[in-house]
């Protein structure tokens, strides 16, 4: 078995909501547009894994670069113990199309989530998240926040190149 190395980063930065909880997920990848399907992967030792398993649903929000701050220090609490939003002093509303999940006011983007686990025996649990509901819009690709590995952060360039096939 080859070990695991970080190569592949830099990932951009979501944060997985879950009832009152969140926390910052890395490990997400879209995987179907037709129908509009998401792939999450869950630690196992994160209490966000029995809310998902709980609740059934989740909001994949996509905060700016300027709330950084929070955004990474929820990855350092858990739900379990502590309500992050409070802590944090983040200011939640209620997600639109989901029964018990709220999402920070101001985020870029979100995604509203009916979530299924999916088989797996590796370390993080994968959860299949059928969207029920968008909101957000193309400036939402402005100012992500880019996850180097460790404890390492990076804002976009503004450099940009355009592919002319
Ligand atoms: C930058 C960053 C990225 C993270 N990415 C993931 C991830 O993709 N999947 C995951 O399960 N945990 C990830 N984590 C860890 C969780 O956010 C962290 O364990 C969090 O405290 C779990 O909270 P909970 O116990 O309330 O669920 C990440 C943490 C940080 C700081």
């Amino acid at each position: 078995m080859v070990t695991y190395r970080s190569f592949f980063y830099p990932m951009h930065l979501a944060l997985l909501c879950v009832g009152e909880n969140f926390m910052p997920i890395a490990w997400w990848t879209p995987v179907s547009k037709q129908p509009f399907r998401f792939l999450l992967a869950i630690d196992r030792q994160n209490h966000t894994l029995t809310l998902l398993r709980q609740l059934g649903e989740a909001a994949l929000a996509f905060p700016a670069w300027q709330d950084r701050a929070w955004v990474v220090r929820a990855g350092y609490l858990s739900g379990k113990r502590t309500a992050k939003a409070q802590k944090l002093g983040v200011t939640l509303r209620p997600a639109c199309r989901l029964t018990h999940t709220f999402v920070p006011e101001g985020a870029l983007a979100v995604f509203e989530l009916q979530v299924q686990e999916q088989a797996s025996d590796g370390d993080h649990a994968l959860f299949l998240g059928e969207v029920l509901h968008v909101q957000g819009s193309a400036q939402a690709k402005s100012a992500p926040i880019l996850f180097l590995g460790f404890r390492d952060f990076a804002a976009l360039s503004s450099e940009r190149w355009r592919f002319r096939p």
